[in-house]
């Protein structure tokens, strides 16, 4: 049989694989990434993409190319609630970064902004640069089983157009073969939690929605109309794909009773019936049945398997989580992979990938599960679940229009409920505010500050060891740069300032006592770069002459208030901590 060999066998070409594919060309690391079927993403699927993967796409070198094709978000922010899009609204939330508070506190916090980028355009932009720097890509090609010996791995994997199989030898192999993954299965990680809580459909359909929807411009629009919580993400929901003419409308089903018959006519009346006016012409261009989950994985690797993306952390799609994650995922195990499989590292630095990574992970699938419980105290409001007589509903959701004390109560009470949807719709804590403990972070002994406000809505940044770069423009000559512009590039980075002398000299024994790639940075008057806002001062938390060292990943690795004649026994020690030969 033949046998094909590479450093890396990527399973799965959505946003996990793609961007772990993309991370690992960029970073030279040889790689190969097989796929299932004879394309990417032919539906939008995921799309919401917050600050912290535009991040990380930035640092790859593929922002630009998503921000040029997504829906920006000025366009994503009014999430409308109604009991149809012709009928009558409810209310809406300032979402997504659009509030003018969040919106100051999305400048503050990052050089990127967020976007809607539909998964069947995402996909596209992250393998053809994967492929365009080396990737070597499979269609048609399916993972079947794989095993493990102590110095690599070996793939069975089936090529579906000439019907063989073949083997792929790999020093690693990355699952990122999604919700469904073989790959975790076989290779026995632990999962908590269940598969199928509840049924939902997606229809995909073409439709002039102008009139209903600019004046108000939104990705998604809940629609609270009898049915609604059958199953599904917590209401009816039509949600924009392109504004304001391509659209999906996700709708629910009851599992116990099983997907209903997908005909045309079916999904047609579905989305009338959301739409709430038959007249609409409509094209229906796909519809799939699929169920909400609940179950991440407790550990993300077994050995030389390494796994991503929904592969490990199975959830709906509130919160627009999935694909963020799946990228930043790969962005945490890209550069760990290259710095082992070059020998700088040792093996266990990977042990530190599921050590940061699970634990955001079953974060994220509990927040979205969460996420549609907080829906039904809207429909409460509205006295929806009082009844199950569709007129007395009607008769109910109209109460509030009353000069009575009881319509008074329950104008509040919907208002109060719809605010409090602003953990789904604008949790810019839960995008930005990760913060990682394992052996590749080096803690300085000061205690865990906590978090001033709700870590879930507010974003606090922090240069303590494992937590982000915060970002703050600096300059250099006529040139505007953000920090996080400074880190990355799959390399570490260290951070000083005037005075800190010491800590360069540091840097350049590192570079050599360790062999690694090691940028220096000095903020400052009359250095190469300035802070003319002072931001940097303010957040760096260190003094001008203090150090703080980022990781490949731009998570702060290492921090030191001050100099020191120790600073290169101080460097050199925390880098080989993280390298894992400490
Ligand atoms: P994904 O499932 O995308 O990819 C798996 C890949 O593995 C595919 O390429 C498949 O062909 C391949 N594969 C599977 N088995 C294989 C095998 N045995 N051999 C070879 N290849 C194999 N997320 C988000 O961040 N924001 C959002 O707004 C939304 N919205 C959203 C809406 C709806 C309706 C849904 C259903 C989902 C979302 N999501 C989302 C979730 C998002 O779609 C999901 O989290 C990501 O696609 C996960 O990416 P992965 O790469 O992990 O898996």
């Amino acid at each position: 049989m033949e046998t094909v060999e590479t450093d890396v066998l990527v399973v799965g070409s959505g946003p996990a694989g793609a961007a772990t594919a993309l991370a690992l060309s960029t970073y030279g690391v040889p790689n190969v990434m097989v796929t299932r079927y004879g394309g990417l993403a032919d539906t939008p699927r995921a799309h919401i993409t917050n600050q912290r993967t535009m991040e990380v796409l930035r640092d790859l070198g593929v922002e630009d190319r998503v921000t040029a094709q997504a829906t920006p978000q000025p366009l994503m922010g009014n999430t409308v609630f109604c009991t149809s899009l012709a009928g009558e609204e409810l209310g809406r939330l300032r979402s997504w970064g659009n509030d003018p508070l969040v919106q100051a506190a999305h400048e503050l916090a990052s050089p990127s902004r967020m976007c809607d980028m539909p998964q069947h355009l995402m996909e596209p932009v992250l393998v053809n640069a994967a492929v365009s720097r080396g990737t070597a890509l499979r269609f048609h090609t399916e993972y079947l089983s794989h095993e493990q010996s102590d110095d690599g791995v070996t793939a069975l994997v089936e090529d579906r157009l000439r019907g063989d199989t073949y083997r792929v030898r790999a020093r690693y192999l990355v699952g990122a073969d999604g919700g469904r993954s073989r790959v975790v299965e076989n290779a026995g990680l632990p999962t908590v939690g269940r598969m199928g809580v509840a049924g939902s459909l997606n229809i995909v359909f073409e439709a002039d929605l102008t009139q209903l929807t600019a004046h108000r411009p939104s990705t998604l629009y809940w629609v609270l109309a009898p049915g609604a919580t059958v199953g599904g993400i917590g209401a009816g929901l039509v949600r924009c794909v392109r504004p304001w003419t391509e659209w999906m409308v996700v709708w629910g089903y009851d599992l116990e009773a099983g997907p209903p018959d997908l005909t045309e006519e079916f999904a047609r009346s579905v989305v009338h019936r959301l739409l709430g006016d038959d007249t609409i012409p409509v094209r229906i261009t796909s519809t799939s049945a699929w169920t909400v989950n609940h179950l991440y994985a407790e550990t993300y690797a077994d050995r030389r398997v390494l796994c991503a993306g929904d592969a490990v952390h199975r959830h709906p799609p509130s919160n627009g989580l999935g694909s963020n994650t799946s990228i930043q995922d790969a962005y945490n195990l890209a550069w760990k992979l290259k710095l082992v499989l070059d020998g700088t590292a040792a093996p266990a630095l990977l042990d530190t990938y599921s050590a940061e990574r699970a634990p955001v992970g079953r974060q994220i699938v509990e927040r979205a599960n969460r996420s549609i419980g907080e829906t039904a105290p809207v429909f409460e409001a509205l006295g929806v679940l009082a009844t199950s007589d569709t007129e007395q509903m009607w008769r109910n959701v109209d109460a509030r229009k009353a000069a009575t004390p009881e319509g008074a109560k329950q104008r509040q009470g919907l208002r109060e409920a719809i605010a409090a949807k602003v953990y789904e719709f604008n949790a810019h804590g839960v995008e930005m505010n990760q913060r990682y403990v394992s052996d590749a972070i080096v803690p300085d002994g000061t205690p865990d500050p906590g978090f001033g406000r709700d870590p879930e809505l507010y974003h606090q940044p922090s240069t303590r060891p494992g937590a982000k770069l915060p970002h703050a423009w600096v300059v250099r000559g006529r040139e505007r740069l953000s920090t996080l512009d400074l880190g990355g590039h799959g390399r570490f980075t260290l951070f000083t300032g005037i005075g800190g002398d010491c800590w360069q000299e540091a840097a350049e024994a590192a570079r050599e006592a360790l062999g690694i790639e090691l940028a220096t940075v000095s903020i400052g008057p009359g250095q190469e770069y300035e802070d003319p806002y002072g931001d940097w001062a303010r957040l760096r938390e260190i003094g001008d002459c203090g150090a703080l060292l980022t990781r490949p990943d731009n998570h702060i690795g290492f921090r030191h208030p001050e100099m020191t004649p120790r600073a290169g026994e101080l460097l050199i020690g925390a880098l080989r901590k993280i390298l894992g030969h400490g």
